[in-house]
């Protein structure tokens, strides 16, 4: 096993803002040994697992039924069992939970100041819309995703932001910088990707939802500086510090509203050139998921671009590549994971009325910040399972009337 890799940027290198919590030194220590350890277990320990299974998991299964394991379920029953597997995957889990503790201890101890700050770039600011009516979703409610105590929603008091700045200063750790300094890797992916595939396209108004703190809809509002944004969540307090958050970069093009992406009855029929979603819909319910692309296929316009951005589908990959991707289902409070992987996605957009002949899947890296992360000669393509800034974009240009035609001759 190859012990050269490159260490992860250190925690200093996180993009700060006017909103960004500040941390002293034992916390950005804890951040860093949290970083370096997330690495650690993504690049030196992974290879044991494939190891362990090719060596001694899978031998054992042949011989007990005269063929391989056939789905991920059944590789997952079996390394369940093995200790190196056990090892690894502990300390993943405890490190997700290591790292939500020191994001969140970090942030309770000065939430007073944050959520002053956040308050004087909200205040009597129009373009930020919350409704403290809105009925939360229990998938939403009812487990504290990806170990994040309160989940996005919880607020300790009135005008609380504190989900939202432990998810802004923690996630640089948990990506290993991956996604650049801002976190904004997969946003600036796709508008790299319009600029540079799609240049006579120039959306004039914008939607996001699950925009949680902005991270990815940013880019797209400075990528698109005449259009007009509008980047929906249901969860008041990551809203509350996107919206200070965008501020605070000079981003005034975005307007965020806490509504329920599953019924935008606010927003008219076909009024959106532009569509998207990132690292979204694999925390959906399975009911939810589907309400939402209706949304999207109703609210975009003739010749509109939707686009997602998510993690691989599983189809055809190696069901032990499968299983490892399915971690986070069973170990990281991301209960929806693998069923959303598991999707047939061009049929489900299909269904919306977006046909699959205007739907397309393209492999995008996000865009690593090089000023950060600077290319190595240790530089290695080796498979994380996950944690890599390797994304599916996938999306459809809803058919214009010349197109329906076209498609139909
Ligand atoms: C994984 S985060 C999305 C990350 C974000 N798009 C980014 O690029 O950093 C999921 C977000 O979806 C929100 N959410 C979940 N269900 C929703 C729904 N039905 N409508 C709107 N937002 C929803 C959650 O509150 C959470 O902020």
């Amino acid at each position: 096993m190859s012990m050269q890799r490159k260490a992860p940027p250190t925690w200093d290198k996180v993009g700060k803002h006017a909103l960004f919590p500040e941390a002293k030194h034992d916390e950005i220590a804890r951040f860093n040994f949290l970083a370096n350890l997330n690495m650690h277990l993504s690049s030196d320990v992974i290879p044991g697992v494939k190891e362990a299974y090719d060596g001694r998991a899978r031998p054992q299964f042949f011989a007990q039924h005269g063929r391989d394991p056939e789905t991920r379920h059944e590789v997952r029953a079996l390394m369940s069992e093995d200790p190196y597997y056990q090892w690894w995957s502990a300390l993943r889990r405890s490190t997700m939970e290591m790292r939500q503790q020191a994001g969140r201890s970090l942030v309770l101890r000065q939430m007073d100041k944050l959520n002053k700050v956040a308050a004087s770039f909200n205040e009597g600011q129009d373009t930020l819309q919350l409704n403290d009516d809105l009925p939360l979703p229990n998938y939403v409610t009812i487990v504290d995703t990806h170990c994040m105590p309160g989940s996005y929603h919880t607020a300790e008091v009135d005008g609380d932001v504190s989900a939202g700045a432990n998810y802004d200063s923690g996630i640089f750790v948990t990506t290993v910088g991956q996604l650049g300094s801002m976190t904004d890797g997969g946003g600036r992916a796709i508008s790299d990707w319009l600029k540079r595939d799609h240049g006579d396209f120039k959306p004039q108004r914008i939607l996001d939802i699950g925009c949680t703190i902005g991270h990815n809809i940013v880019p797209l509002a400075q990528a698109f500086p005449d259009a007009e944004v509008i980047a929906v969540d249901v969860s008041a307090p990551v809203l509350r510090y996107g919206h200070a958050r965008a501020k605070a970069l000079g981003v005034n093009n975005i307007t965020f509203i806490q509504a329920n992406g599953e019924s935008l009855s606010d927003l008219a029929n076909e009024s959106f050139d532009l569509i998207t979603t990132s690292m979204f819909l694999h925390e959906l319910s399975t009911q939810s998921m589907p309400k939402i692309l209706s949304e999207i296929a109703r609210l975009l316009k003739p010749g509109g671009l939707s686009v997602h951005l998510e993690q691989p589908q599983y189809a055809g990959r190696p069901v032990f590549e499968q299983f490892m991707r399915d971690w986070d289902t069973w170990n990281n409070n991301e209960p929806f994971w693998g069923t959303m992987h598991d999707v047939d996605l061009e049929a489900m957009i299909g269904n919306t009325g977006l046909p699959e002949s205007h739907q397309f899947t393209v492999a995008v890296a996000a865009k690593v910040d090089e000023s950060i992360f600077p290319k190595t000669e240790h530089d290695s393509d080796s498979e994380d399972f996950g944690r890599a800034a390797a994304w599916n974009v996938f999306g459809a240009w809803k058919p214009t009337q010349s197109t329906k035609q076209e498609s139909a001759a």
